[in-house]
């Protein structure tokens, strides 16, 4: 009855926050300059070299075998640092450890794939929670210096972490990288600025990885991330995380190679940006932008989210 309840009231709610509109009706807090400094530069200097690499048909073809009842999420079959963090060599003289924010929250983008229509819903859908929740702001690209394009190639779900500068690729493979709008979510999150969820310094007091069940030549991708260089940005470790790995990551034998060390928890949910995602994204970019707390929204999103 209460869950009942409880979906009817989201139905309802949902209606209505989608109803609103999505342009840069939002006011940045913070600084508006366009230089980079300190503060902006995102290090990248952890990630092994798998992450500074090229496109690989290889992870497209191990993509290519995902279904909707694949044990694992699809942007864990590739085969770049962390599984889908790639810094594309090609045509770049220097390999870069270092990549930066997007001023001002603001991100051009262009979606340059073959996607049909629910596979584009997906992205935009994707765009419209981030509008919502957060104050980015996806601007369709008109000829902007840095920019962000969705592209479909055989080559497994993959994005950079940060802005490159110039152009710069999330790919998303079709079908299996835009069957839901989580892994849309996800790749974006990485060219916003922000690596894995179980990479955290501390992640070993709240999961535990079983070696053990990790496929043979995976293992760097359960590195933990040196803490001087990852910023928690005050925001508690979150198994809710769609940046959060999934139980059955890069597993060769179907058995789990992460389990939550609490009780009842589950990791890998790609279905929406968590609170902790946006409290963390809007950390990240000085956003003063109030979460629903209290009310019929803040109590259905405390019940969607926790
Ligand atoms: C990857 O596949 C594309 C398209 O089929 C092909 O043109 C390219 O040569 C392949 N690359 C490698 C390294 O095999
Ligand atoms: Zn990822």
């Amino acid at each position: 009855m209460m869950a009942v309840l409880q979906l009817m009231l989201y139905m309802c709610v949902a209606g209505s926050i989608t109803a609103l509109p999505v342009d840069d009706d939002v006011v940045m807090v913070g600084d508006d300059s366009n230089a980079i400094e300190d503060s902006d530069v995102i290090d990248l200097s952890g990630l092994g070299p798998e992450a500074f690499t090229f496109p690989k048909n290889e992870s497209g073809d191990a993509l290519a075998t995902w279904t909707e009842s694949s044990l694992m999420n699809p942007e864990e079959m590739s085969f770049y640092g962390e599984g889908d963090i790639l810094i594309p060599t090609y045509g770049r003289n220097a390999v870069r450890d270092q990549t930066s924010r997007w001023p001002n929250g603001h991100i051009p983008y262009l979606i340059d794939g073959s996607f049909n229509q629910n596979q584009r819903d997906n992205i935009m859908k994707a765009i419209a929670d981030y509008h919502r929740l957060t104050c980015l702001r996806f601007i369709p690209y008109n000829g902007q210096r840095d920019y962000i394009v969705f592209k479909s190639a055989n080559t497994g779900c993959w994005s950079s972490v940060g802005r490159l500068g110039g152009r710069q690729e999330v790919n998303l493979q079709t079908p299996g990288c835009v069957s839901k709008k989580g892994t849309v979510l996800h790749e974006i999150l990485h060219a916003v600025g922000f690596i894995h969820e179980q990479s955290r310094p501390e992640r070993d007091d709240f999961v535990k990885i079983n070696y053990n069940n990790i496929r043979s030549g995976s293992e760097g991708n359960f590195k933990k991330s040196d803490s001087k260089r990852v910023a928690d940005l005050g925001i508690p470790y979150d198994y809710n995380s769609v940046m959060h790995y999934s139980e059955y990551a890069f597993s060769k034998n179907s058995k789990k190679t992460i389990e939550p060390k609490t009780g009842g928890m589950k990791v890998g949910q790609r279905e929406g940006l968590s609170r902790g995602d946006v409290k963390k994204v809007n950390a990240m970019y000085n956003c003063k932008k109030e979460e629903p707390q209290t009310g019929w929204v803040g109590s259905v999103w405390q019940s969607i989210f926790g």
